[in-house]
């Protein structure tokens, strides 16, 4: 086979988990030196094969070359050893170990005497850190550092490594914009020192910003590239992903907005008890019934900590009022938000969202337990029934509502936990992040949904980072900056550098 500027090549390969063809035949090259970006929809198999070519996976049918040789990995150091490493999306470190103790772990550098050459070590970190330009010290505890800060020290571990290869399977979406435009320094650098990229995300701006080529899989099988970006559009690459083009990118619909819904007053969120740093400062603003009040801010803006602070998370710290239809109501803890009729799907699904060892059907139907009892018993019928329209609705992608949880794509997941709070069905809703990690086709399908919950009368709340997201789908925008409300835009006003303004101000 030809060698020339692949230095990667999978051949073939299929994967079977059960009954689940996850790759189905596939065959990719990775371009030396270039930043080589896979797409396509949720559980189309992306994250099964880069964990295939990092070792993750040992089993599979279909062969790998690195630079024309045919390896074998039966785990991820085996990997390492021929240059390919793997940033997971959930970082793998030790807080309560240094940089440079995270970074020698395994192989620490030990000094004539046997003993451990901290002085060598920390030189050597030091420079690692230099080749990303990036200048935490050697000394710092990782449990201080930020999650954009902590993909930094993985980084630096796969290139003492020597990596060829830097697979990163969503980078993005737990990270600041700051860390991202950091993230993308530190990509160019790679490449420059010869070094290539694995790259998967769903933002689909961001992709334009530093692919060079596109992979396309669908279903578990490879179905193109495109191999010269500066022609490509972005509907040459949603025809990539979804393999039709996709008219009716989504447009809001007007829906009749009624009475009050909700009305927050001078919302306040101490850091501590003394009361003299907030996450959350004198907000106020109303809801109304049928009207999609959309959140923008930067990561770190107190957005996340106002939803938490109004759906009762911080009973004993939280200030100012909160009124429903009118009422004023005391939110002392979730179960009181729930009664007073209010969902909310948190920012961190894994988390907080889901029960990785149960059923679809079991998480879908936690929350809602009342709409799957017949006669006193818990109806399996009903909760099935449940399910299936959800997972219809929102294009689940699984083998049957009773495949277990953990078993699911990544955005998949998501989307169960979305399920699992709509179908409580709220007065008022508040979404974080409704669609990170969503792809393009299904972020369309959750537009719909949440447009149609807001023509059935309820008042929603979706906090998001995306600009694009929250100008399709908002009634109206209020932004928030450094823990407070910014700027309010009503949908006419709205244009993405009024808003962006609002934000870093
Ligand atoms: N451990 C597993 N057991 C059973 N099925 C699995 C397992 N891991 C993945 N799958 C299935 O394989 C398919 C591909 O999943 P994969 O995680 O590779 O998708 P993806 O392209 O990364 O999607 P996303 O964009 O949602 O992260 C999905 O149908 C998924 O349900
Ligand atoms: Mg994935």
């Amino acid at each position: 086979m030809s060698v020339n500027n692949h230095i990667l090549t999978a051949q073939g390969i299929t994967k079977k988990f059960g009954g689940i063809t996850a790759l189905d035949n596939v065959t990719i090259d990775v371009h030396q030196g270039k930043v080589n970006v896979i797409v396509g929809e949720n559980g189309a198999g992306k994250s099964t094969l880069m964990k295939i070519l990092s070792g993750v996976y040992p089993d599979y049918e279909g062969d790998l070359f690195v630079k024309g040789e045919k390896v074998n990995f039966s785990n991820p150091k085996e990997a390492m050893k021929k240059g390919i490493a793997i940033i997971h999306q959930e970082l793998n470190l030790i807080p309560y170990l240094t940089v440079t103790a995270n970074i020698f772990l395994g192989r620490e550098i030990e000094d004539a005497l046997g003993m451990l050459d901290f002085k060598q070590m920390n030189k050597l970190t030091k420079s690692l850190l230099q080749r990303l330009d990036c200048d935490i010290a050697p000394t710092t505890l990782v449990a201080d550092l930020r999650v954009g800060q902590q993909q930094q020290i993985e980084i630096a571990k796969a290139l003492l490594e020597d990596a060829k290869v830097v697979i990163m399977d969503e980078p993005t979406s737990a990270i600041t914009d700051t860390e991202v435009e950091n993230l993308f320094k530190v990509i160019a650098n790679l490449k420059k020192q010869g070094v290539s990229i694995l790259y998967i995300s769903h933002k689909l701006d961001e992709l334009f910003k530093i692919a060079d080529r596109f992979i396309g899989l669908r279903d578990g099988k490879m179905v193109g590239t495109i191999e010269d970006i500066s022609d490509a559009s972005k509907d040459d690459l949603i025809r990539l992903m979804v393999g039709r083009d996709l008219k009716n990118l989504y447009v809001k619909e007007a829906s009749p907005i009624g009475e009050e819904m909700l009305r927050v007053e001078n919302i306040s969120l101490p850091k501590n008890r003394e009361k003299t740093e907030f996450l959350v400062k004198d907000v106020s603003f109303s809801l109304r019934k049928g009207e999609v009040l959309g959140i923008f801010g930067l990561m770190g803006a107190g957005r996340t900590e106002l939803l938490e602070t109004l759906f009762g998370l911080h009973p004993k710290l939280m200030l100012g009022k909160i009124y429903i239809e009118g009422e004023e109501v005391k939110i002392k803890s979730v179960t009181d938000a729930v009664n007073l009729g209010m969902g909310l799907v948190p920012e961190d699904r894994k988390e907080d969202g889901l029960v990785l060892q149960m059923q679809i059907c079991k998480n879908v139907s936690m929350a809602s337990i009342d709409q799957t009892i017949k006669n006193g018993f818990l109806s399996k019928q009903l909760e099935g029934r449940l399910t299936k329209n959800y997972m219809s609705d929102l294009k689940i992608k699984a083998s049957s509502e009773k495949q277990l949880s953990k078993n699911l794509s990544g955005g998949n997941q998501q989307k169960v936990v979305l399920s699992k709070w709509l179908a409580t069905t709220p007065k008022i809703l508040f979404l974080d992040e409704p669609t990170r990690g969503i792809d393009v086709n299904a972020k369309n399908e959750i537009y719909h949904l949440i447009n149609n919950l807001a023509k059935n009368g309820l008042g929603v709340l979706v906090v998001s980072s995306e600009l694009p997201e929250v100008m399709a789908i908002s009634d109206r925008i209020l932004v928030m900056g450094e823990s407070r409300i910014t700027g309010e835009f009503s949908q006419e006003e709205a244009n993405e550098d009024a808003i962006m303004n609002a934000a870093i101000s």
